[in-house]
C-alpha cells in the first residue's frame, strides 16, 4: 500500500444520532459514538484520516459538505431518510466534487419502496447497503482503493 495519507470526511444524516435507541434488527446496537470509534480504528491501518459530522439540521449538512474543499479528500456518506429526497443535498455533494461514497446501515433496497431511490446515488462511486456497522470496514477499504486510483490518473 501506498504511504499517501488520505483524509475521509464521515457524515451522517437525520436521526443517526439516535443509534442506539433505533430498531436494533435495522440499525444494530452501536450507538453513533461507537460507530465513530469502530471507524477511526478501522480507518488508521488504512493510513486514512477521519473527520466526523452529523447533524438533524438539512441546511447544516448542506453547508458542511460546501465547506469541504480542500479540507478533505474523500466522504463517506449516510445522510439518513434525506436519502431518498433532498435535492438541495444532492446538489451540494455535487459542488464538494470530491469520491464519495454512499453508505446505509439497513438494506434500503428490500425495505420500503420509497428508500430504493437516492439523490446521491449518481454522484457516488459505489453505494453499501444492508451489512450494518461491518458495511463501514468496506467502504473505508473501497475508499482508500478509490483514492489511490485517482492519484494515478
Ligand atoms: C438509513 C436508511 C434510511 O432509509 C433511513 O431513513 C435512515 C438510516 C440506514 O443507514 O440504513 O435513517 O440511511
Amino acid at each position: 500500500m501506498s504511504e499517501v495519507r488520505y483524509r475521509v470526511e464521515v457524515m451522517h444524516g437525520v436521526n443517526l444520532d439516535q443509534l442506539g435507541r433505533r430498531d436494533p434488527l435495522l440499525y444494530g446496537t452501536l450507538t453513533l459514538p461507537e460507530l465513530e470509534h469502530q471507524i477511526e480504528e478501522d480507518a488508521r491501518p488504512l493510513a486514512l484520516e477521519t473527520g466526523f459530522f452529523q447533524t438533524n439540521h438539512e441546511g447544516a449538512f448542506v453547508e458542511h459538505l460546501h465547506s469541504l474543499r480542500g479540507q478533505a479528500d474523500a466522504i463517506l456518506l449516510n445522510p439518513g431518510s434525506w436519502t431518498h429526497y433532498a435535492w438541495a443535498i444532492r446538489d451540494a455533494l455535487e459542488i464538494a466534487a470530491l469520491p464519495a461514497l454512499e453508505i446505509h446501515l439497513s438494506d434500503v433496497e428490500n425495505r420500503e419502496p420509497w428508500r430504493r431511490f437516492s439523490v446521491i446515488r449518481e454522484l457516488c462511486f459505489a453505494t453499501i447497503s444492508g451489512r450494518g456497522p461491518d458495511g463501514y470496514r468496506d467502504a473505508l477499504r473501497q475508499l482508500r482503493e478509490e483514492l489511490d486510483r485517482s492519484e494515478r490518473r
